[in-house]
C-alpha cells in the first residue's frame, strides 16, 4: 500500500528519498514522487508508474536539498496518474504533503475550501488537507496551523509536510497508519512508514503511537500529540537486518521467503518448548497468563491469509485445548456487533503486518467491549502488536514479497504453541504435549525435504500453465489449506482457482467438473483421509486431471492420480505447516512460467491499511 519517506541531514535527500521508495516497492503502488526542499524553494517530481520512471525523471530533473519527502501512492480517490501522485501542494506552492490512508470527511472539507477560494488539483482526497493547513497558517504559525487541519480530519492517516515557512523542519503524524523516525548519526532524521525505508540507515528509531506529531529538524526531535502536549518516547532497535529485505540468490523474494520457512519454524519455536515437559512457554503471554486459564471462548480476527492461518488455528485450539473458538474476518467482525463476554472471553488478532486496517478495527472493537485482546503479530512495533494486551510475535522476519508465505507458516506454529500453552493450563496430558513439541522440532527438516522438490513442482506447474480454473480440494485442518492454495493461485498466476472443503464437493462444485479442469486434491494420511479417497474417485469418474498431495510411501493413490506430490508424514495438527509448501511452490512457479510477477501481483498491496 502506499509509502511515506522521509529526511533531514546533510546528505543530498534525493538520493535516500530514492533509496527508501525503492525498498517500499513490494508494498504495492501504481505512482511515485518526492518534494525536496532548498532554501525556500520546493522541488516536486512526480510520475505515474513504478520508482524507476521517476528515478529517470529525476535524472532529467534534480530535486536538489538535503531536506524532503517522498511517496509511493496506492489509488484510492483519483486514477494513478501524475497529477493524483503525491507529493501536493497547497494553492500557493507553500507546503508539500504526502499522505497514507483516507480521509473520510474530505468531499465536506473540500466543498467549504473551494467556497473559501481554494483551486484544487488533483481528485484526492490528501489534497485537501495541504489546503487546510494553507488556510490555518494565514493566521497560525505553521506547527499549530498543521495540528488544527489534523484535528478537523476524519480518518486515517500517515502524513509529512514540508514547508518553506519552515524551511529547515519536517512535520509528520499519524492516526491509524504506521509511522517511524530513524534517528540517525550527526543529528539526521529519517521518516518512513515501514522501518524497511530507513534500516539501510539506522536501526535506532521511535515507533509514532495514534495521534502523536513530530518535528524534525537540524536541532533535534519533538513528538507532541495534536493539542501540543510533548510526549515522550522511547527509542527502539530494529533487531533484523539489511540482507533479510535483500533477495540474495533467488529470483523473487517469494521463492526466498518459500525458502527460509525451515528458519522461520526454528525461529519462532526456539526458546519456547521445554519437549519432554510437554509445556510452550509464551513470554509475551505471561503477564495474562491467569486471566487465560479462566477463558472459555476464543475468537480469531484476521484477514486474508493470516485469517485461514487463523481456521487452522481454530482446529488446533478445540481438539487440544478444548476451548470453543470462532474464526472471523476482520471486516465483518468489527460491524456486526459480536455479543462478548469480557469475564470468559478473549480475542486473537492474527497479522503479518499489524497494520491491517481490517484486523485493528476488530480488535479494538473487543477491547472496546472490555475482551482481552491478544495478537499474533510478526511486525515487531506494529499497531496490533503496540494495541493488544499481550502477544505472542511470530518472529519470521520481515515479509517483502506481497502474498503471505512464512508468516502464515510461522502463524500456524504459534497457533501450535498456543494451543499447549491453553491445553496444557486446562486437560492436555503431558505425552500428548510432548508428542506436539517433538513433531514440531522435527518439522524443519521435513519442510527442507519438499523444499528440495520445487524443480518437479515447477515441471507440474507448466504441465497446467493454461488451466483456467481449478479446484483446490481438502479436509479438517486442511481444508484452510485448500482455501490458501487457491488464494495463492489467484493473486500470483491470476488463475481462477477455488479452494473448497472436499466434503462440499458433491453438494455443488462437482457440477463444473470435466476434462479441462484440474483438481489439486490434499490427502495425505488422516483421520479423514479415507473420505478424501472417495472425493477423488468422484472428481476421477468426471475426468478432471487430478493432482494429489499424498504422503512419502504411498503408493495406492498411483492409480487415480495424474500427477503426485509427496510430503514427509507429520501429527494431523501439523499437517497443514508441510502441506501448505508444494502449494506456495505451485502458485509461485505458475506465475512465473505465466511471465508474471509474483512478487507483486496486480491490483495487491502488502498491508492493507484501508477499509
Ligand atoms: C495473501 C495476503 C493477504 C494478507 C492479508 C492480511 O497472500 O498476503 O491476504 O494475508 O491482507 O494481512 P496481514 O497479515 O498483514 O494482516
Amino acid at each position: 500500500m502506499c509509502g511515506i519517506v522521509g529526511y533531514i541531514g546533510a546528505r543530498r535527500a534525493e538520493d535516500v528519498l530514492l533509496d527508501g521508495l525503492r525498498r517500499l516497492e513490494y508494498r504495492g503502488y501504481d505512482s511515485a514522487g518526492v518534494a525536496t526542499m532548498q532554501g525556500e524553494a520546493i522541488h516536486v517530481v512526480k510520475m505515474p508508474g513504478k520508482v524507476v520512471h521517476l528515478t529517470e525523471a529525476l535524472a532529467r530533473t534534480p530535486a536538489p536539498g538535503s531536506i524532503g519527502i517522498a511517496h509511493t501512492r496506492w489509488a484510492t480517490h483519483g486514477e494513478p496518474n501524475q497529477t493524483n501522485a503525491h507529493p501536493h501542494l497547497d494553492c500557493r506552492g507553500d507546503l508539500a504533503i504526502v499522505h497514507n490512508g483516507i480521509i473520510e470527511n474530505y468531499d465536506r472539507l473540500k466543498i467549504g475550501l473551494i467556497e473559501r477560494g481554494h483551486a484544487f488539483r488533483s481528485e484526492t482526497d490528501t489534497e485537501v488537507v495541504a489546503h487546510l493547513i494553507e488556510e490555518y497558517a494565514m493566521k497560525l504559525p505553521f506547527e499549530e496551523a498543521f495540528l488544527a487541519a489534523l484535528r478537523d480530519v476524519v480518518g486515517t492517516f500517515g502524513i509529512a509536510v514540508v514547508s518553506r515557512r519552515e524551511p529547515r523542519k519536517l512535520y509528520a503524524a499519524r492516526r491509524g497508519s504506521p509511522l517511524v523516525v530513524g534517528i540517525g548519526q550527526n543529528g539526521e532524521y529519517f521518516l518512513g512508514s515501514d522501518p524497511a525505508a530507513l534500516i539501510a540507515y539506522t536501526r535506532d528509531v521511535v515507533y509514532l503511537g495514534d495521534d502523536e506529531a513530530v518535528s524534525l529538524s537540524d536541532t533535534g526531535m519533538e513528538t507532541f500529540s495534536f493539542d501540543r502536549t510533548r510526549i515522550t518516547k522511547t527509542r527502539e532497535s530494529i533487531t533484523w537486518t539489511i540482507d533479510e529485505i535483500e533477495r540474495g540468490r533467488f529470483p523473487h523474494f517469494m521463492l526466498k521467503e518459500i525458502h527460509e520457512q525451515p528458519a522461520v519454524i526454528v525461529n519462532a519455536t526456539r526458546g519456547r518448548l521445554d519437549a519432554d515437559a510437554g509445556l510452550a512457554k509464551l513470554g509475551g503471554l505471561k503477564d495474562v497468563e491467569a486471566r487465560l486459564r479462566g477463558i472459555e471462548r476464543l475468537s480469531i480476527v484476521s484477514c486474508g491469509t493470516a485469517y485461514l492461518a487463523g481456521m487452522v488455528g481454530e482446529y488446533m485450539l478445540e481438539e487440544y485445548a478444548e476451548i470453543p473458538t470462532e474464526t472471523e474476518l476482520g471486516s465483518e467482525f468489527r460491524y456486526r456487533k459480536p455479543i462478548l463476554d469480557p469475564a470468559v472471553e478473549a480475542v486473537i488478532a492474527v497479522s503479518q503486518s499489524g497494520e491491517t486496517a481490517d484486523t485493528i478495527g476488530a480488535m479494538r472493537e473487543a477491547k472496546e467491549k472490555g475482551v482481552l485482546a491478544l495478537g499474533i503479530v510478526n511486525a515487531v512495533g506494529s499497531t496490533i502488536a503496540r494495541d493488544t494486551d499481550a502477544g505472542v510475535y511470530v518472529h519470521a522476519g520481515p515479509e517483502i514479497a506481497v502474498a503471505s508465505t512464512k508468516a502464515f507458516t510461522g502463524q500456524m506454529i504459534v497457533f501450535s504453541l498456543l494451543t499447549m500453552l491453553l491445553g496444557r493450563q486446562r486437560r492436555m496430558s503431558q505425552a500428548t504435549g510432548s508428542r506436539i513439541a517433538h513433531e514440531l522440532l522435527a518439522l524443519p527438516a521435513k519442510v527442507e525435504r519438499i523444499l528440495a522438490q520445487s524443480d518437479r513442482i515447477k515441471a507440474l506447474a507448466k504441465k497446467y500453465i493454461h488451466a483456467q480454473s481449478m479446484l483446490i480440494l481438502g479436509r479438517k485442518y486442511n481444508a484452510p489449506v485448500a482455501y490458501e492454495g487457491a488464494l495463492k493461485i489467484k493473486e500470483l498466476a491470476y488463475i481462477h482457482a477455488e479452494g473448497y472443503a472436499a466434503g462440499e464437493l458433491k453438494h455443488g462444485p462437482i457440477a463444473l467438473l470435466e476434462p479441462s479442469f484440474p483438481v489439486l486434491a490434499i490427502a495425505t494420511q488422516d483421520s479423514v483421509y479415507e473420505k478424501m479417497k472417495s472425493n477423488l474417485e468422484e472428481a476421477k469418474a468426471r475426468r478432471a486431471p487430478l493432482i494429489v498431495l499424498t504422503n512419502e510411501g504411498n503408493e495406492e493413490l498411483v492409480r487415480i492420480a495424474d500427477d503426485l506430490i509427496y510430503v514427509p508424514r507429520t501429527i494431523e495438527m501439523l499437517s497443514p505447516i508441510l502441506n501448505v509448501i508444494p502449494l506456495q511452490l505451485f502458485a509461485y512457479h505458475l506465475a512465473v512460467a505465466r511471465g508474471l510477477d509474483p512478487d507483486k501481483p496486480r491490483n495487491l498491496a502488502k498491508s492493507v491499511t484501508v477499509e
